[in-house]
């Protein structure tokens, strides 16, 4: 069972039930306040009882400060004390944080059995009184107004699945069209170029590293000046044709393309040529994503114009129509009355027929030319709503332009943190965050493991999506993506 992260856990059960035990295996230490480690903190141990009303002003403090900052917080305490607890849930409530509460049914001998064996055990008469307040405790958590309640019946069968799957490095041949069992494909977008003094060789190995990872295929960006959401200006951001073409000379089996190209940089017939010519030279492994475009410094920096939405939509629909006539069989002319062209002489021709995957979600025009005119349709958003609708919202437009929506693919942009474990995903947020609070950056990075992030590509299969164009900020060489090879299997 996954529990909602960031969120507040509170334990309940008796002494030597395993609470402890069941927070550790599954949270970061800073994230469990436990009455017993801040008596060790205020008083002289953990079994300090005159440092008790101390170690809880403690446990109050820090609760409430970690839940204000919509940080994850485990309250491991006996958990019996109900206006504690309800204080606790009330916080949680008003900090917008799901809560959970965690009931520990572990057998009344097995608690007594283990309590017997601790350095000091806890007096029999008050593990009795504490296994009977439990029990008679359990039927009003129901109805106390906690979003999820949870009953550990076997602490030891509970304890979570390894955390990374194990992983294939070398030797691996994928499936042909490489789709993960979680159902969806995984493209490595690589945004950021820490390539040092060798660019190519950095290239290469990144590239033969994804392949070796079992990633579907390489996409790159194609913007002129490094994007603020990803790096610095002054960082390098290669033109993406350019790169690819040197991408198609390693021995590999991944698709390459652009995510995406915009339609005000290059004439649609220059894209058409370029893609042609790599899809030649890759024996077919090309798609093209194709957008609008979206910011203008880089237009007016490299002496371009940026027209209005509408212009821009307008070519957008145009260049698809364009690429489609000079991919084209023959060299006839083209007239849909939209685009003329005299002739559609295009060689070299295409080894494949070239998947253009149209970026955007804007819902009147960008998913109504994906509807009509796209193989597939990229949405920026894996929250599961929004993407219920966007998908809907295509759905719709197929519909009303007569496609078949099973023509138009969906696929998504995700830009997560992914960590080995709890403790590394939480350093990378930390690395990353910058300014924005760690929750709210954790959030919107859907920052896990590579297990939380395969259990949301199953989610996201389910929904309908077919690719996911994934990029990290941690990508700084091939090492970084041999790591992420758990994700695509
Ligand atoms: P915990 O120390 O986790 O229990 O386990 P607790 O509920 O937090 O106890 P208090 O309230 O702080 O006193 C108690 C003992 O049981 C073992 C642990 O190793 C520890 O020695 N244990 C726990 C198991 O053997 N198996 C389990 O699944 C859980
Ligand atoms: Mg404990």
């Amino acid at each position: 069972m996954r529990l909602p992260d960031p969120a507040l856990v509170v334990l309940v059960g008796a002494s030597g039930s395993g609470k402890s035990t069941w927070a550790g295996a599954r949270f970061r230490a800073p994230e469990i306040v436990s009455s017993d480690a801040l008596r060790g903190i205020a008083g002289s141990g953990p079994h300090d009882l005159d440092a008790s009303e101390d170690a809880f002003g403690l446990l109050e403090t820090i609760v409430a400060a970690r839940l204000g900052r919509g940080l994850t917080t485990v309250v491991d305490t006996l958990g019996t004390d109900t206006v504690r607890r309800r204080g606790w849930l009330a916080a949680a409530r008003s900090a917008g944080l799901p809560a959970v509460v965690v009931v520990m049914e572990t057998p009344d001998a097995e608690c007594r059995r283990r309590n017997a064996t601790r350095d000091r055990p806890v007096p029999a008469p008050v593990l009795a009184s504490q296994l009977a307040t439990v029990r008679t405790l359990r039927p009003d958590l129901e109805g106390e107004g906690w979003d999820v309640v949870v009953a550990v019946t076997d602490a030891a069968a509970a304890l979570p699945d390894p955390v990374a799957e194990p992983v294939t490095r070398s030797g691996r041949r994928p499936a042909p069209d490489r789709v993960g069992s979680h159902g969806v494909r995984v493209v490595l977008q690589v945004s950021r170029f820490p390539w040092g003094e060798d660019p190519l060789a950095w290239l290469g190995e990144v590239t033969r590293a994804a392949d070796g990872a079992g990633f579907a295929g390489v996409a790159l960006m194609d913007h002129l000046i490094q994007i603020p959401t990803v790096g610095r200006a002054w960082e390098p951001i290669p033109e993406p044709w350019v790169t690819l073409g040197a991408l198609a000379a390693l021995d590999t089996e991944l698709e390459l393309g652009t995510l995406c190209t915009p339609v005000t940089f290059r004439p649609a017939g220059i894209t058409a040529k370029a893609a042609a010519t790599l899809s030649a030279l890759t024996g077919g492994r090309c798609f093209v994503g194709i957008g609008a475009g979206w910011w203008e410094r880089e237009h007016a920096a490299f002496g371009l114009p940026f027209p209005p939405d509408r212009d821009r939509l307008d070519e957008l629909e145009r260049a698809i129509l364009t690429l489609r006539a000079l991919w084209a069989a023959g060299t006839k002319a083209y007239d849909d009355g939209e685009v003329v062209l005299p002739e559609t002489t295009c060689y070299p021709r295409p080894a494949a027929s070239i998947p253009v995957i149209v970026g955007g979600s804007g819902e009147r025009r960008t998913l109504r030319i994906a509807a009509r005119l796209g193989d597939a349709c990229n949405l920026r958003t894996t929250d599961t709503e929004q993407l219920r609708h966007k998908v809907a919202v295509l759905r719709d437009h197929c519909a009303a332009v007569g496609r078949d929506p099973a023509d138009v693919a969906v696929t998504v942009l995700d830009l997560p943190v992914v960590g080995r474990d709890r403790d590394d995903v939480w350093a990378r947020v930390e690395r990353h965050r910058g300014r924005t609070p760690a929750a709210a950056y954790a959030a919107r990075t859907r920052a896990g493991t590579l297990a939380d992030h395969r259990a949301r590509y199953a989610e996201l299969a389910e929904l309908g999506v077919s690719t996911v164009f994934m990029a990290t900020p941690d990508l700084d060489g091939p090492d970084a993506v041999a790591d992420l090879a758990g994700l695509t299997a």
